[in-house]
């Protein structure tokens, strides 16, 4: 991980705090008395194995689903996020996985897209201009902003997605799977576009199954395991440790396979 996200720095103020978040799909119960903190400047990793609940952790705050239980509180203030302009409107942007961007227009065009939340009616030539001075602020590679989205890489893509979630300078980002579907050059493009955005003072909500890309980024990584917290780390911790509050046992698939792989390579050693 990169000295500056260490954890050694201070965090900025609080933004968000989940008190005993409790979601019920009928008799599932996908999140369980879930606590969680979010400051400004910092990466937190939500990760967990598939069903573990962290999409509908990311949804309950994107006002998509309402909690069953508990509290959210942002900027010191209870709020209810009703809906998924109320979250917006807070300054609770999310990066879905499946982007929703529009094929055929253009990087401008999908930075703008259903922005009429905006306090701004911008016409075309100052849209540009403030897509540039975003994109450049944030170091993005986009070769023009008049390309159309189909001609783009994943990973340029995957800019022009989370730009278009900083157009209402939100307080909070969440991105789910951002490096998902890229390649090695593209993930780390993607990581370091995460890192800019932090150092801006957003706060970051990072759900990754990748935990390279986790440790490589995150100041804190927090664990739900069934739809519970199951531990918070920093990124100087084992891949033991956090795979073993992932999977809920210190014995499991990953690391008895760890382990054969190692007592290969000794037999092989001592041949
Ligand atoms: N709309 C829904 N209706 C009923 N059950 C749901 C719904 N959404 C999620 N669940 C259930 O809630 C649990 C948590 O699911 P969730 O999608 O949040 O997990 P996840 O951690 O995002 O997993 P993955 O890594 O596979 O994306 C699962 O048991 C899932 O089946
Ligand atoms: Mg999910």
């Amino acid at each position: 991980m990169s000295a500056s996200s260490a954890g050694n720095s201070p965090p900025g103020e609080p933004i968000l705090r989940l008190r005993g978040i409790s979601k019920q799909f009928g008799a599932v119960s996908a999140l369980t008395d879930i606590d969680l903190d979010i400051h400004a400047g910092e990466v937190v990793a939500l990760v967990g194995d598939n069903g573990a609940g962290k999409s509908t952790l990311v949804k309950t705050l994107a006002g998509v689903h309402q909690p069953s239980a508990g509290t959210i509180e942002f900027m010191g203030e209870d709020v209810t996020l009703d809906t998924p302009a109320k979250a917006l409107m807070l300054g609770i942007a999310t990066v879905f996985q499946d982007l929703a961007l529009c094929e055929n227009l253009d990087v401008v065009g999908n930075l703008f897209l259903g922005q009429e939340l905006a306090p701004w009616r911008l016409d075309e030539v100052a849209m540009e201009v403030r897509a540039w001075t975003l994109l450049n602020e944030l170091s993005a590679r986009i070769p023009s902003v008049r390309e159309p989205v189909a001609s783009l890489s994943g990973g340029q893509r995957q800019t022009v997605a989370i730009a278009r979630s900083l157009l209402l300078d939100p307080k909070i980002i969440m991105l789910d799977e951002p490096t998902a579907a890229l390649g090695v050059a593209q993930t780390a493009e993607v990581l370091n576009l995460i890192e800019r955005v932090r150092d801006r003072g957003h706060g970051v909500i990072l759900i990754s199954h990748n935990m390279e890309d986790v440790r490589a980024v995150a100041d804190r990584v927090v664990v739900l395991r069934l739809g519970r917290n199951n531990g918070v780390f920093t990124a100087d911790s084992s891949n033991e440790e956090l795979v073993a509050a992932i999977t809920g046992a210190t014995e499991n698939a990953v690391s008895r396979r760890h382990a054969r792989k190692h007592e290969n390579t000794d037999l092989q050693d001592e041949a």
